[in-house]
């Protein structure tokens, strides 16, 4: 089971975007895909048609509850199982305090589930914050994804948490594998391809090839309660979404098994 956190302290970047759409396209090459909503904003989870409003069956369950997160899971088509969230999260941020008991407990909690309910993978949508969900999240993660929207503002966002790593792999004392994604690119905006070439250089080989385009059918499809490829699957989204998933397997960002080789 590896674990994917899509972080950017920065909001409206794409996280949200992509932690769904790479978990359909997970699922969509036949492989289990576990996707769970950190973001007490609960965009995902409002995604997600009829979510439950009993705040015990959310992720606020696992962290206030001691539920097992094997129990809080629903099934959701073509995307593959999801744990919503609630806004009572809001107060794992502010009540239980920072210590390494709420950090290492998703990552715990995590290697419970994989003992009862293993998947080949977990894709973790994060808040717009550096907060202990956030943290927890890396944590747990075997790869960081950090969307960057095509401006300045969200490279800004991704440099801070680059800083943020950096921080807590003393503590964790590993390095944390990550990757970043171009999102939101407008071939028609300047911003976007000097916010591109200005990442290439801080990031270098840790800035994906897959640039995800700004295309409409992106928004519309969270609009319908889909994800992208179920939406159109002809879109230049599906196609932009499809490809990330095969940069991540083919250059090695994901642990290939022969069951993941594509
Ligand atoms: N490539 C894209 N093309 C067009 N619209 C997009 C694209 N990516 C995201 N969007 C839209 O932009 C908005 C913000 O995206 P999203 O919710 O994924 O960002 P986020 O980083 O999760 O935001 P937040 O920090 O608020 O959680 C949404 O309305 C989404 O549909
Ligand atoms: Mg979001």
């Amino acid at each position: 089971m590896q674990t994917i956190a899509v972080l950017n302290q920065k909001g409206g970047v794409g996280k949200t975007t992509t932690a769904l759409n790479l978990s359909a396209s997970i699922t969509r090459k036949n492989l289990s895909a576990t996707l769970i909503d950190l973001d007490s904003q609960g965009h995902l989870t409002k995604v997600f048609e009829s979510y439950p409003e009993d705040v015990s069956k959310t992720i606020f369950g696992f962290y206030s509850d001691k539920t097992p997160l094997q129990k809080l899971l629903i099934d959701w088509q073509n995307i593959g199982k999801f744990i919503p969230s609630h806004q009572e999260l809001i107060k794992v941020e502010t009540k239980y305090g920072n210590g390494p008991e709420i950090l290492f407990k998703l990552g715990n909690g995590l290697k419970t589930f994989n003992a009862h309910a293993p998947q080949d993978f977990i894709v973790l949508d994060c808040p717009a914050n550096t907060g202990v969900l956030c943290l927890s999240a890396i944590f747990a993660a075997d790869l960081v994804i950090i969307p960057i929207a095509s401006d300045h503002f969200s490279l800004a966002g991704a440099k801070r948490i680059e800083f943020v790593l950096g921080a807590l792999e003393r503590v964790l004392k590993r390095r944390v594998s990550r990757c970043y994604l171009t999102t939101r690119f407008d071939k028609r905006r300047k911003i976007s391809s000097e916010t591109y070439q200005e990442a290439q250089q801080k990031f270098g080989d840790e800035l994906l090839d897959t640039i995800i385009y700004e295309n409409v059918a992106l928004t519309n499809s969270v609009k319908n309660h889909q994800d992208i490829f179920t939406f159109d699957s002809k879109s230049t989204g599906a196609k932009n979404y499809g490809e990330l998933l095969e940069e991540l397997i083919q250059n090695k960002w994901l642990e290939v098994t022969e069951k993941l080789s594509l």
